[in-house]
C-alpha cells in the first residue's frame, strides 16, 4: 500500500530510555576468552528491530532492488520477522492507535502507519490497525513484502494475476478493463503467526487487511513503492468470476477466482502518520 511522501514525511526517531540491561562483563582468563565475551555481549545487546534492520541492509544491497531474492535470503529476514513481538517496538495495543478515542487526530476506523526507515532499497514500517478497520486490496509491484502480525486478529484475502506476465488487461469490459486473478489467501490470522511473504508474482502479491480485533503489523518492503521507478500503488475492486469451463461447480469457482478492476484510492480511505518509540534501528 502506498504511503506517500506527500503523506508521510516522518525520520526515524531515536530510542533514549531502556538502555542498559546488558551482561556484565567478565574480567580473567585469556584473550580468547575476553573477545569471545566481548562478541556475546555485543550480541546480546542488539534488539530485535536492529537485528532486523542489519539484515535488510544486508540482504537489499544488490545493485538492482528488484533482484528475487534468494531462498536464503527471503530466510534471513523472516527468521528475525518470526521472532519479532510487541514488546520489541515499544508497541502495546493501548496505544491510541488502535481505537483508543482520545486520541483526537485519530477515528476509530483510522489506519495508522508507524515510519521506521526507507532507502532506494528497503522500507520499515509498521501498520495500526483499530478493530474493522480495513486496508482495501492493493497491489505490490515488482515487490516482496515480508507481514509478520504482532498482535492482534487480522482477515487477509489475497490474490495473484493468473497470467502473471500480462500487462494488458485479461479481460475486456464495457467501461473499465477487469484482470483474471487467483485467491491465495482468504483467512484470519491471530498472532502469534509465522511471517507471511509476498512476492512479485506469487504469495499475494494483491492483498486486503480487515482487522477483526486491534492489530499491529509490520511491513518489510524491498524495494519500496516508488512511482518515478513504476512501482506505483494500485487499489481494486473485486468482481466474482465463474470460469465456462467449471460452471458446473460454481461455488468452487467464486471462492478460487475473482476479476479485479483498478479503482482510484477508495474515498474515505487514509492513512495517518506517527512517530516511532521503540529502540533504534540504528545502533545498539
Ligand atoms: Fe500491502
Amino acid at each position: 500500500m502506498r504511503i506517500g511522501n506527500d503523506e508521510l514525511k516522518l525520520k526515524p526517531v531515536t530510542f533514549e530510555g531502556g538502555s542498559g540491561g546488558g551482561v556484565g562483563g567478565g574480567v580473567g582468563g585469556n584473550k580468547s576468552r575476553r573477545r569471545k565475551k566481548t562478541r556475546q555481549h555485543k550480541k546480546q545487546k542488539k534488539t530485535a528491530v536492529r537485528t532486523l534492520f542489519l539484515a535488510c541492509e544486508d540482504v537489499f544491497s544488490t545493485d538492482d532492488p528488484e533482484t528475487p531474492l534468494s531462498p536464503d535470503k527471503v530466510a534471513k529476514i523472516r527468521s528475525r520477522l518470526d521472532v519479532m513481538k510487541p514488546e520489541d517496538l515499544n508497541l502495546s495495543p493501548s496505544l491510541p492507535y488502535f481505537g483508543n478515542p482520545i486520541h483526537e487526530t485519530h477515528t476509530n476506523s483510522a489506519v495508522t502507519y508507524i515510519h521506521l526507515f526507507e532507502s532506494d532499497h528497503f522500507s520499515i514500517g509498521i501498520f495500526c490497525l483499530p478493530a474493522g478497520s480495513v486496508i482495501p486490496l492493493h497491489n505490490h509491484p515488482r515487490m516482496t513484502v515480508f507481514s509478520k502480525l504482532l498482535f492482534g486478529s487480522m482477515h487477509i484475502k489475497s490474490y495473484d494475476w493468473t497470467v502473471a506476465d500480462d500487462s494488458k488487461p485479461h479481460l475486456e469490459a464495457p467501461r473499465s478493463p477487469l484482470r483474471l486473478a487467483k485467491v491465495k489467501t482468504n483467512a484470519v490470522f491471530t498472532a502469534p503467526c509465522d511471517t507471511s511473504i509476498l512476492y512479485p508474482t506469487t504469495g499475494g502479491n494483491m492483498h486486503c487487511f480487515t482487522a477483526m480485533t486491534p492489530c499491529a503489523v509490520i511491513d518489510v518492503l524491498g524495494p519500496p513503492y516508488s512511482d518515478y521507478e513504476g512501482r506505483h500503488c494500485a487499489y481494486y475492486n473485486p468482481f466474482p468470476y465463474i470460469p465456462a469451463e467449471v460452471n458446473n461447480n460454481k461455488e468452487k469457482s467464486v471462492d478460487e477466482y475473482a476479476l479485479l478492476q483498478e479503482i482510484e484510492k477508495p474515498d474515505g480511505f487514509s492513512v495517518h502518520g506517527a512517530i516511532y518509540n521503540g529502540p533504534s534501528i540504528f545502533h545498539d
